[in-house]
């Protein structure tokens, strides 16, 4: 079968940093499904795996953690699907990539995808829906029922991108007063229209822009870009007893000692953690897709696709890739068909 993957580990202008592979065709055994992929979104995350470094691979390594796509073959114990079925799902990072024609996924973190959503629109919702719900509902701890949320509010930081684009949407369904950041006009625009009510400037200071607003502080903040760039002003417009998470890896330590006198809290969401450790509850990726689905499916949620490349093949994947590494995106950038 086709695949797009890499040996070496170089910048998105060598012709070798992505290259077209033949390899064998898996089969599906246990809980696996064995998926025709359709469609594949590329995150920041292949950007970060293929990043130059010095080290050679002897066997390919396949790159792609967001696909949708139709089960070919079910595994042996598999209880949740059936061949025929059409699936979304984002994978685990311990396994080989979804940028191949076929390929293997664990039943218990692949869902239905959404009846309403073509393949493309659907590969772009995987991964930062997994990211955004387990962000939101399981690290901030925040009721997925409005009524409980009353008088709430969350800034989310980067909400333009991939992860924001579904955040404040989610947020705003759970009935936070939801505030943004964006720093140019058209993402401004993009995150009002996707569940922010209200947007303030990640350049700047947050307690100054927030206090405009009249927000004095924010119960929650999800931060999705630039962690220790944002920490000491998250510790600033956090309000007393409030709750940080952040989804983007640090190169320092962080200082949490700023978040002692308002005994705020802070979480990391790392949306492989549980299906690269293979918890116990890693069942809820497949719920929360499920229940997503049907958000997108009754019209509560918008999906986030704003680019399809067509043809999933190594000089389209660089393109894709270049195009991520710009951190300019607003939405989720698609590559379509093999
Ligand atoms: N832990 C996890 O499980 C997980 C999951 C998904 C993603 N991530 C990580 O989360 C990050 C975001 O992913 P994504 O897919 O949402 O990103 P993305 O779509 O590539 O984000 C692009 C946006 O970033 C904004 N941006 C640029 N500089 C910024 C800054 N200094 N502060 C705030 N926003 C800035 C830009 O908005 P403006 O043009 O308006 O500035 C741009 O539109 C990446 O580092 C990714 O690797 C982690």
């Amino acid at each position: 079968m086709k695949a797009v993957g890499l040996y070496k580990y170089l910048p998105v202008s060598d012709e070798e940093s992505l290259v077209d592979l033949e390899v064998a065709k898996p089969k599906a055994a246990g809980h696996d499904l064995l998926v025709k992929v359709k469609a594949v979104s590329v995150n920041p995350v292949d950007v970060k795996v293929r990043a130059p470094k010095d080290k050679v691979e002897t066997e390919p390594k396949i790159l792609g953690w967001d696909a949708a796509g139709i089960v070919e073959e079910v595994g042996e114990e598999v209880t949740l699907f059936k061949t025929g079925d059409e699936v979304y799902y984002a994978g685990s990072i311990a396994r080989p990539g979804c940028n191949s024609e076929y390929h293997l996924v664990e039943e218990s973190i692949a869902a239905k995808k959404p009846k309403s959503l073509n393949f493309a629109e659907a590969a772009a919702m995987p991964l930062t829906t997994i990211t955004a719900w387990e962000a939101l509902f399981d690290r901030l701890g925040i009721s997925e029922q409005p009524d409980d949320n009353k008088g709430r509010s969350i800034l989310i930081i980067n909400a333009a991108g991939g992860v924001g684009s579904i955040a404040t949407q989610l947020a705003q369904f759970a009935g936070l007063n939801v505030i943004g950041t964006a720093s140019r006009p058209e993402t401004e625009k993009w995150t009002k229209a996707h569940g922010a009510d209200q947007v303030i400037n990640h350049h700047r200071d947050f307690l100054p822009q927030l206090k405009e607003l009249d927000v004095q502080g924010v119960d929650y903040v999800l931060c999705l870009h630039s962690t220790e760039k944002h920490w000491a002003n998250m510790a600033e417009a956090i309000a007393p007893q409030g709750r940080i998470a952040s989804i983007v890896e640090v190169d320092r330590p962080l200082d949490v000692q700023q978040l002692m006198n308002k005994s705020a809290s802070f979480s990391w969401e790392f949306m492989f953690t549980r299906p690269a450790h293979q918890t116990s509850d890693r069942i809820k990726q497949h719920e929360l897709l499920g229940k997503a689905a049907e958000l997108f499916d009754s019209g509560q949620l918008k999906a986030t696709l704003t680019k399809t490349i067509h043809g999933i093949n190594a000089k389209n994947m660089r393109q894709a890739h270049e195009i991520v590494e710009k951190d300019k995106m607003i939405g989720k950038l698609v590559v379509e068909g093999f």
